[in-house]
């Protein structure tokens, strides 16, 4: 089959194309507002878009808390999510009104960060402390902005729990990463081989 997503033309119930561009990773954004309210929330659109210098982005759809939170701030954490945070992180999907804790919402206690105001997940595997290095509306092919605005951040800390480590690698057995499918659907990272490069000729 073969559909354009502008009209739709699919003929299926749900419009697979975030089904086929998957797994994506989980940044489980915490945030802090001028005023020092503390905001959780976890973005599927999100991931790690260079390494030189590591920026990774985090994708709105409409103005949210954690949006609003770095435009005022210009700093965000990137909580990693794992397996055994399955059930928080979607408690802390809910949409609390801005002035709601959703650490307390979902049982998570906070770390201080490094270099960043806003906290981490205790307890969580990986976490990214980033500053804002821009922040765009994506617009389409007709130039008009949609819904979604892009922030895009430079990690300048990583904190890595050394259990998830195995000759000095990140094992993906202890790791135990939770993605984001289509529809309802998520994985956990299990099955993992290696590959080489080839050499070119
Ligand atoms: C696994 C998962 C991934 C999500 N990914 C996104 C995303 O990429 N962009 C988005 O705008 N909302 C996403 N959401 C919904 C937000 O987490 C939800 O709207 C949340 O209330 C936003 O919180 P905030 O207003 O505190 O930022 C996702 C929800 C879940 C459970």
């Amino acid at each position: 089959m073969f559909y354009e997503p502008a009209l739709r033309n699919h003929g299926l119930s749900h419009d697979p194309l975030k089904a086929l561009v998957a797994p994506r990773p989980i940044g489980w954004i915490s945030s802090l507002s001028a005023a020092g309210v503390i905001n959780l929330a976890p973005y599927s659109f999100f991931n790690l878009v260079s390494d030189r210098p590591p920026i990774v982005m985090f994708s709105s759809d409409g103005r949210k808390d954690s949006l609003a939170n770095v435009e005022e701030t210009g700093e965000f954490v990137c909580n990693i999510v794992t397996e055994a945070f399955t059930a928080a992180m979607n408690t802390s999907s809910a949409p609390f009104p801005p002035e709601i804790n959703e650490f307390e919402k979902a049982g998570l206690a906070v770390e201080a960060s490094r270099l960043v105001k806003p906290p981490r997940v205790q307890g969580i595997a990986a976490a990214l402390e980033c500053k804002v290095t821009d922040i765009r509306p994506l617009a389409g092919l007709n130039g008009h902005a949609g819904r979604y605005t892009m922030v895009l951040g430079e990690v300048i800390g990583v904190h890595v729990d050394e259990a998830i480590l195995k000759g000095g690698r990140v094992d993906a057995q202890h790791f135990r990463l939770l993605a984001r499918l289509g529809y309802m659907d998520y994985a956990v990272v299990e099955r993992v081989f290696e590959l080489q490069r080839p050499l070119a000729g």
